[in-house]
């Protein structure tokens, strides 16, 4: 491996249980730095659940997960987020009787791994999501969906991530609000930011990643291209709404 395909996060074969139910079964995926890797699948696929045991809010019983090299299987959700993954998800995760600045000066936390260049500040946040500069005062409760979810990821930067882990960031929005955040996460691609994305959106999708999974009843059904994908109709209908 040459350093400009350099591992920040390897997962491998991992299961996970909601009590007595068995959710995944033997999950195993990678991200190279600065890729955006897209896990595609219908509701109730195993998506979210995957994420929420990368992060350690439902930590897998069985199974590796591995951050830069190291070991996190283990490590308790607020020690994933500290050593940098940080997620986004779909639900409302935002302090609706704070401010929209004040939700984002919260999020903020310093990261060593980061240069100084890449740091994520409220201006800089603000030139990616101008939107949030102008509602600055405005109680995040307020806040349209779409604003909402754009919040959602303007905190998750303000914490400086290594790996961004967004949960269907487009879900319930209306088509141009999702071509917004289709610019933004663009932008964040260009910026080399390591991301994986959940998302139900085949096209949203296949306009930000290179490389796809597909998953379906807790496992892994597919991997390969967006233009592999799209070129096979059977596996598109058999595990995806399109
Ligand atoms: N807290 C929970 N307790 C029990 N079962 C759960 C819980 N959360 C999710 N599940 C179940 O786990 C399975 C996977 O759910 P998950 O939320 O990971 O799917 P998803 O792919 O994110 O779906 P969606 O696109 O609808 O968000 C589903 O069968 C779901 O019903
Ligand atoms: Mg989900």
């Amino acid at each position: 491996m040459t350093d400009s395909t350099k591992q920040i996060l390897r997962v491998q074969g991992i299961h996970t249980y909601y009590g007595l139910s068995h959710i995944l079964f033997g999950i195993s995926l990678d991200i190279n730095e600065g890729e955006v890797l897209c896990l595609l699948g219908r509701n109730g696929a195993g998506k979210t659940t995957t994420m929420r045991s990368i992060a350690g809010f439902s930590p897998a019983q069985e199974g590796m997960i591995y951050f830069y090299g190291e070991d996190i299987t283990a490590l308790s959700a607020n020690k994933i987020a500290k050593k940098g993954i940080i997620t986004a998800f779909a639900e409302k995760r935002v302090f609706g009787n704070l401010t929209v600045k004040e939700n984002l000066e919260i999020a903020r936390r310093d990261n060593p791994r980061k240069k100084e260049h890449g740091i994520w500040t409220l201006n800089k946040v603000y030139e990616l999501f101008p939107v949030l500069e102008g509602y600055a005062k405005k109680w995040a409760k307020n806040l349209s969906g779409g604003e909402q979810q754009m919040l959602c990821i303007a905190r998750a930067l303000m914490s400086n991530p290594d790996l961004l882990l967004l949960d269907e960031p487009t879900i319930g929005l209306a088509p141009v609000v999702v071509d917004d955040i289709a610019r933004q996460i663009r932008k964040l691609q260009e910026e080399g930011m390591s991301i994986l994305l959940a998302e139900q959106n085949f096209l949203f999708a296949s306009e930000l990643g290179i490389r796809c999974m597909i998953i379906d009843t807790g496992e892994i059904k597919y991997e390969g291209t967006f233009e592999e994908l799209k070129a096979n109709e059977s596996i598109m209908k058999k595990y995806l709404t399109v």
